[in-house]
Protein backbone atom coordinates (compact mmCIF):
# COMPACT_ATOMS: atom_id res chain seq x y z
CA UNK A 1 0.00 0.00 0.00
CA UNK A 2 2.66 2.72 1.02
CA UNK A 3 5.16 1.98 -1.75
CA UNK A 4 2.40 2.84 -4.52
CA UNK A 5 1.61 5.88 -2.16
CA UNK A 6 4.99 7.35 -2.18
CA UNK A 7 5.76 6.81 -5.64
CA UNK A 8 2.93 9.07 -5.99
CA UNK A 9 4.01 11.30 -3.53
CA UNK A 10 7.77 11.33 -5.31
CA UNK A 11 5.98 12.33 -8.59
CA UNK A 12 4.00 14.87 -7.94
CA UNK A 13 6.85 16.72 -6.27
CA UNK A 14 8.89 15.98 -9.20
CA UNK A 15 6.12 17.30 -11.70
CA UNK A 16 6.12 20.51 -9.65
CA UNK A 17 9.57 20.47 -9.45
CA UNK A 18 11.48 20.31 -12.88
CA UNK A 19 8.28 21.63 -14.25
CA UNK A 20 9.46 25.03 -12.56
CA UNK A 21 12.90 24.45 -13.98
CA UNK A 22 11.29 23.86 -17.41
CA UNK A 23 9.55 27.11 -17.39
CA UNK A 24 12.38 28.89 -15.81
CA UNK A 25 14.74 27.44 -18.77
CA UNK A 26 12.23 28.37 -21.69
CA UNK A 27 10.30 31.39 -20.72
CA UNK A 28 12.01 33.36 -17.92
CA UNK A 29 15.75 32.95 -19.56
CA UNK A 30 14.43 33.76 -22.97
CA UNK A 31 13.07 36.86 -21.78
CA UNK A 32 15.75 37.76 -19.87
CA UNK A 33 18.06 37.92 -22.05
CA UNK A 34 15.96 40.07 -24.63
CA UNK A 35 16.06 42.92 -22.40
CA UNK A 36 17.56 45.76 -22.70
CA UNK A 37 19.11 46.77 -19.41
CA UNK A 38 21.24 44.49 -18.44
CA UNK A 39 20.90 45.67 -14.21
CA UNK A 40 17.17 45.21 -14.56
CA UNK A 41 17.87 41.41 -15.74
CA UNK A 42 20.21 40.80 -13.41
CA UNK A 43 17.73 41.73 -10.38
CA UNK A 44 14.74 40.54 -12.25
CA UNK A 45 16.64 36.81 -12.39
CA UNK A 46 17.71 37.29 -8.73
CA UNK A 47 13.92 37.94 -7.45
CA UNK A 48 12.74 34.77 -9.34
CA UNK A 49 15.37 32.51 -8.56
CA UNK A 50 14.69 34.04 -4.87
CA UNK A 51 11.56 32.72 -5.04
CA UNK A 52 11.95 29.39 -6.67
CA UNK A 53 14.60 28.13 -4.66
CA UNK A 54 12.83 28.20 -2.08
CA UNK A 55 10.29 25.69 -3.57
CA UNK A 56 12.97 23.61 -5.24
CA UNK A 57 14.04 23.14 -1.77
CA UNK A 58 11.18 21.89 -0.42
CA UNK A 59 10.57 19.45 -3.58
CA UNK A 60 14.37 18.78 -3.49
CA UNK A 61 13.00 17.28 0.62
CA UNK A 62 9.87 15.49 -0.97
CA UNK A 63 11.68 14.12 -3.25
CA UNK A 64 14.59 13.22 -1.69
CA UNK A 65 13.00 11.21 1.36
CA UNK A 66 10.19 9.35 -0.60
CA UNK A 67 13.35 8.22 -2.79
CA UNK A 68 14.84 6.70 -0.11
CA UNK A 69 12.12 5.37 1.77
CA UNK A 70 11.11 3.60 -1.91
CA UNK A 71 14.52 2.54 -2.39
CA UNK A 72 14.21 0.70 1.47
CA UNK A 73 10.18 -0.78 0.55
CA UNK A 74 10.81 -1.61 -2.95
CA UNK A 75 14.24 -3.30 -1.86
CA UNK A 76 16.18 -1.62 -4.62
CA UNK A 77 18.70 -0.61 -2.47
CA UNK A 78 20.34 -4.50 -2.61
CA UNK A 79 20.57 -3.76 -6.35
CA UNK A 80 21.86 0.05 -6.37
CA UNK A 81 24.54 1.00 -9.08
CA UNK A 82 23.43 -1.97 -11.38
CA UNK A 83 21.94 -1.71 -15.04
CA UNK A 84 18.43 -2.61 -13.64
CA UNK A 85 18.45 0.20 -11.78
CA UNK A 86 20.19 2.91 -13.99
CA UNK A 87 16.94 4.69 -13.60
CA UNK A 88 17.44 5.17 -9.81
CA UNK A 89 20.61 6.22 -10.54
CA UNK A 90 20.58 9.50 -12.69
CA UNK A 91 17.76 10.48 -10.26
CA UNK A 92 20.20 10.41 -7.93
CA UNK A 93 22.98 12.13 -9.53
CA UNK A 94 20.73 14.61 -10.53
CA UNK A 95 19.08 15.21 -7.08
CA UNK A 96 23.04 15.75 -6.09
CA UNK A 97 23.48 18.08 -8.17
CA UNK A 98 20.27 20.23 -7.32
CA UNK A 99 21.52 19.69 -3.87
CA UNK A 100 24.46 21.20 -4.09
CA UNK A 101 23.30 24.23 -6.31
CA UNK A 102 21.17 24.78 -3.62
CA UNK A 103 23.08 24.49 -0.80
CA UNK A 104 25.86 27.17 -2.33
CA UNK A 105 23.42 29.04 -4.17
CA UNK A 106 24.15 32.42 -2.41
CA UNK A 107 28.30 31.74 -3.06
CA UNK A 108 27.41 31.12 -6.58
CA UNK A 109 25.69 34.18 -7.31
CA UNK A 110 27.70 36.32 -5.28
CA UNK A 111 30.36 34.98 -7.49
CA UNK A 112 28.70 35.62 -10.64
CA UNK A 113 27.01 38.60 -10.08
CA UNK A 114 29.28 40.04 -7.03
CA UNK A 115 30.55 43.08 -9.07
CA UNK A 116 27.22 44.06 -11.10
CA UNK A 117 29.37 47.12 -12.72
CA UNK A 118 32.55 45.62 -14.04
CA UNK A 119 31.21 41.95 -15.46
CA UNK A 120 29.83 41.20 -18.45
CA UNK A 121 26.04 39.68 -17.55
CA UNK A 122 25.16 38.69 -21.34
CA UNK A 123 28.03 36.32 -21.09
CA UNK A 124 27.09 35.55 -17.12
CA UNK A 125 23.43 34.90 -18.85
CA UNK A 126 24.60 32.62 -21.36
CA UNK A 127 26.74 30.74 -19.31
CA UNK A 128 23.38 30.31 -16.77
CA UNK A 129 21.39 29.66 -19.92
CA UNK A 130 23.28 26.81 -20.59
CA UNK A 131 23.37 25.51 -17.19
CA UNK A 132 19.96 25.57 -16.83
CA UNK A 133 19.34 23.86 -20.10
CA UNK A 134 21.86 21.13 -18.75
CA UNK A 135 20.29 20.26 -15.10
CA UNK A 136 17.16 20.13 -17.29
CA UNK A 137 18.36 17.57 -19.65
CA UNK A 138 19.33 15.33 -17.16
CA UNK A 139 16.53 15.80 -14.95
CA UNK A 140 14.30 14.84 -17.72
CA UNK A 141 16.84 11.64 -18.41
CA UNK A 142 15.64 10.35 -15.20
CA UNK A 143 12.15 11.00 -15.65
CA UNK A 144 12.53 9.25 -18.59
CA UNK A 145 14.40 6.09 -17.63
CA UNK A 146 13.08 5.95 -14.55
CA UNK A 147 9.60 5.72 -15.90
CA UNK A 148 10.75 3.29 -19.02
CA UNK A 149 12.87 0.70 -16.26
CA UNK A 150 9.89 1.48 -13.43
CA UNK A 151 7.43 -0.03 -16.21
CA UNK A 152 9.71 -2.85 -17.66
CA UNK A 153 12.07 -1.12 -19.80
CA UNK A 154 15.45 -3.03 -19.96
CA UNK A 155 18.94 -2.60 -21.18
C1 LIG B 1 17.63 10.82 -3.69
C2 LIG B 1 16.96 10.91 -4.81
C3 LIG B 1 16.03 9.87 -5.37
C4 LIG B 1 15.85 8.55 -5.03
C5 LIG B 1 16.58 7.73 -3.98
C6 LIG B 1 14.81 8.03 -5.91
C7 LIG B 1 14.32 6.73 -5.89
C8 LIG B 1 13.22 6.29 -6.57
C9 LIG B 1 12.64 4.96 -6.45
C10 LIG B 1 13.20 3.85 -5.57
C11 LIG B 1 11.56 4.92 -7.26
C12 LIG B 1 10.63 3.72 -7.46
C13 LIG B 1 10.86 3.19 -8.84
C14 LIG B 1 11.15 1.76 -8.88
O1 LIG B 1 10.92 1.05 -7.89
O2 LIG B 1 11.67 1.33 -9.93
C15 LIG B 1 11.44 6.21 -7.91
C16 LIG B 1 10.45 6.55 -8.82
C17 LIG B 1 10.51 7.68 -9.62
N1 LIG B 1 11.42 8.71 -9.52
FE1 LIG B 1 12.89 8.88 -8.13
N2 LIG B 1 14.37 9.03 -6.73
C18 LIG B 1 15.10 10.17 -6.44
C19 LIG B 1 15.01 11.40 -7.09
C20 LIG B 1 14.29 11.59 -8.25
C21 LIG B 1 14.42 12.74 -9.13
C22 LIG B 1 15.36 13.92 -8.88
C23 LIG B 1 13.58 12.55 -10.19
C24 LIG B 1 13.33 13.39 -11.39
C25 LIG B 1 14.13 14.31 -11.84
C26 LIG B 1 12.88 11.29 -9.95
C27 LIG B 1 11.90 10.76 -10.79
C28 LIG B 1 11.17 9.61 -10.53
C29 LIG B 1 10.03 9.16 -11.30
C30 LIG B 1 9.41 9.88 -12.49
C31 LIG B 1 9.62 7.95 -10.74
C32 LIG B 1 8.42 7.10 -11.16
C33 LIG B 1 8.88 5.92 -11.99
C34 LIG B 1 7.67 5.04 -12.29
O3 LIG B 1 6.98 5.33 -13.27
O4 LIG B 1 7.45 4.10 -11.58
N3 LIG B 1 13.34 10.73 -8.78
N4 LIG B 1 12.45 7.03 -7.46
Amino acid sequence: VTAPLLVAVHVVAVVLWIGGVGFVTVVVFPMLMRMEDSLEAVLAFQRFEKKFSLHAKIYLWVTGVTGVLLLYLTGKYHILFRAETLGINVMMASWLFYFLVLTFEKRIFGRLFGRAKEIDTKKVFRLLNAFHWMILGLSLLAVFVGVWQGHGGRL
